[in-house]
């Protein structure tokens, strides 16, 4: 159990904060942007960080890559585009771009003519495959091998099966976070979880997280509640005599533990991302993956699963449309005006807001130049309005 109390200085933090709302999501991570079946599906698909426009693909040789989704020619989507090989050729003039994102032919230039020095690539993203989804890597390209992906064991447990979800949801990401880590807002859910009361026992925090634990009391919550956590049942071996919950934001993610009574083995585990997708980060993609215990008895978690699932996402789309609503005030009043009492959640926003970076409303081209800009004179008098040539690559 965590017994650290809330501090008189926790709750002064607001009175520093910056407006939480326009703190920037911190792009050196590892965000998921699709599940990997969509890829299998369809190839080649668009998807977004924070305004910046992705293309991620898959080779016919099982490669993923991802790059900025622009072509340098005339900024046309590169996800209208082909796979050709082990690349991908622009939709419009048929420029073709490696996975790297070098610009390696374009199909009308005679041999004599050669690929301008200014439009050799676009943005390159390092990516990953792991955990059913394709994350990417938005920041700083030499960071992403210095940075992990989340540790989720039970997602390859044969104890443990995985419900996937992934929704856009009308807000900027912290009310998601504010959300999951606020176990006070059950009136909202009072239909589907009865009367049921989280009491919280304390929590404790580092520069980039924040953790708290609540005791589970009272209610006769939906019985897909109940089959989620069945499993965690059989794990029986402690003396503790209530549920407890951790929720914990480890920056840039969250997760959500379930232990039943008597056990130290998670019921279940939810691990969450949320993933700006324009540039003023008021939309995002949440993605989850909810990792529940199988319970002994052969079969049941597969005949449990459709009501698992209408529970979960009945209480996301209370949640939604509650962190919706959140972001309709906020836009109309113009400013953060939130009153919080919870020590956790002062501490959540202070977190956010100092592991958070500055929202660009612009997403820069890396790779746009000017095609107009050099100039030559050719001896047959038509005047050549293009860059200054190089070798061609
Ligand atoms: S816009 Fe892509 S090849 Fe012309
Ligand atoms: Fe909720």
């Amino acid at each position: 159990m965590l017994t650290e109390r809330p501090s008189a200085s926790s709750r002064d933090y607001h009175l520093n904060l910056l407006d939480l709302r326009q703190v920037g999501i911190d792009p050196n991570f590892w965000y998921p942007v699709t599940n990997i079946d969509k890829l299998k599906r369809r190839n080649v698909l668009a998807v977004s960080f924070a305004g910046q426009p992705i293309v991620v693909a898959r080779t016919k040789n099982g490669r993923i890559f991802a790059l900025e989704d622009r072509c340098v020619h005339r900024q046309m989507p590169l996800h209208k585009g082909v796979l050709r090989g082990e690349g991908i050729q622009c939709a419009y003039h048929g420029w073709c771009y490696d996975i790297r994102g070098k610009l390696v032919n374009i199909p009308y230039l005679s041999d004599t003519e050669m690929i301008p020095a200014q439009a050799r690539r676009v943005r390159y993203y390092s990516c990953r495959e792991a955990y059913g989804l394709v994350f990417v890597f938005p920041g700083t390209p030499e960071k992403a091998d210095t940075v992990s992906l989340p540790d989720l064991p039970e997602f390859s447990s044969p104890q443990y099966r995985t419900m996937y979800f992934e929704r856009t949801v009308e807000c900027h990401y912290s009310f998601m976070h504010e959300n999951l880590m606020d176990m006070t807002h059950q009136f909202l859910h009072r239909q589907l979880m009865s009367s049921i009361q989280p009491v919280l026992l304390g929590y404790r925090s580092g520069p980039n997280w924040v953790e708290a634990q609540y005791k589970v009391e009272g209610g006769k919550p939906h019985a897909g509640a109940n089959l989620m956590t069945f499993g965690g049942k059989d794990a029986a071996v402690i003396d503790r005599n209530y549920e407890l919950m951790t929720i914990k934001t480890d920056y840039p993610n969250q997760e959500l533990i379930v232990y039943r009574a008597h056990s130290e083995t998670p019921a279940i585990r939810l691990w969450t991302s949320y993933v700006s997708l324009d540039a003023e980060q008021r939309r995002h993609r949440s993605f989850g993956l909810l990792m529940i215990r199988k319970p002994r008895i052969p079969g049941l978690i597969y005949l449990a699963w459709p009501v698992i699932r209408y529970f979960a996402e009945s209480i996301f789309a209370q949640d939604r449309a509650a962190v919706e609503e959140e972001q309709r005030a906020y836009d109309v009043q113009g400013a953060d005006r939130n009153c919080e009492i919870s020590p956790v959640l002062l501490e959540l926003r202070r977190i956010l807001v100092s592991c958070g970076v500055p929202i660009t409303h612009a997403s820069k081209p890396s790779a746009l130049s000017s095609l107009a800009g050099a100039t030559s004179e050719p001896a047959n008098g038509y005047r050549f309005a293009g860059p200054s040539l190089d070798s061609k690559r």
